[in-house]
């Protein structure tokens, strides 16, 4: 699984709430070059609310939001097709056995829930599920809360990470940042650095998991 993200120098991987300002050309260019490897990519309800999360551009590629308590918006952009989204698979929301019926109800006929877990949503058995569903490559997105239980669990074999050239100075989530109840217990994880390219200024640097 591969994960990216931005973070200023400071490492804020948040402005006032958003990844917009931490972002510019360079890090878009980034970020959909990336997306066009992705058969899945997965999101965080916080960021899928927040960025205002909308369809793939690409065909085949399916976004899947975490969302353990379905706090994820149904009237996102994503859920939302309009006619050219007709014929496109559902996006997926990950969520629990135990989510409520009434909240799962709003998503009828907007989204596919794939249920994994109790209570929190079992990262590697979601992970699993999406593998035996033909996915060979899912792409996190984020956001922090997400990618901290991902990284809890070891199931993120690759970071790509944009630095933007810029000093936030403010409390901000770092790029990986606060365990979901029930997610294993944090512990370091080594990378191996892989790739480092600097374009306008800006840096990108992407890391292997180096696994023993
Ligand atoms: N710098 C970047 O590249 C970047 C990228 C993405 C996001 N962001 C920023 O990050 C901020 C959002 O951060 P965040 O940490 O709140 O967002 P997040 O990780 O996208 O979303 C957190 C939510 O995801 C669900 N979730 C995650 N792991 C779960 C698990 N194991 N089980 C059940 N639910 C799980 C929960 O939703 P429920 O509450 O529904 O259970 C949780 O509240 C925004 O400001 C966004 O702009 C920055």
């Amino acid at each position: 699984m591969l994960l990216n993200m931005v973070a200023s120098i400071d490492g804020a991987a948040a402005v006032e709430g958003l990844s917009a300002g931490l972002s510019g050309a360079a890090d878009k260019a980034m970020f959909a070059a990336l997306r066009t490897q992705a058969d899945v990519i997965l999101v965080g309800a916080g960021t899928a609310n927040a960025e205002l999360y909308g369809r793939a551009r690409r065909s085949g590629t399916r976004i899947a939001v975490v969302s353990g308590s379905l706090s994820v918006d149904p009237e996102l952009p994503l859920f939302v097709a309009g006619a050219e989204d007709a014929t496109a698979p559902l996006p997926l929301i990950v969520t629990t056995g135990s989510a409520d019926a009434s909240s799962a109800a709003r998503f009828e006929g907007r989204a596919e829930l794939l249920r994994a877990g109790d209570g929190v949503v079992d990262l590697r058995a979601a992970l699993a599920e999406l593998g035996a569903r033909g996915a060979r490559v899912v792409l996190c997105e984020g956001g922090p809360t997400l990618n901290a239980g991902l990284l809890a669990c070891d199931l993120v074999d690759e970071i790509n990470l944009t630095h933007a050239p810029l000093a936030i100075s403010a409390v901000a989530p770092r790029i990986a940042d606060g365990l979901t109840t029930g997610a294993a217990e944090s512990t370091p994880r080594a990378f191996a650095l892989t790739q480092i390219v600097t374009h306008e200024g800006v840096l990108f640097v992407r890391w292997l998991r180096a696994r023993d």
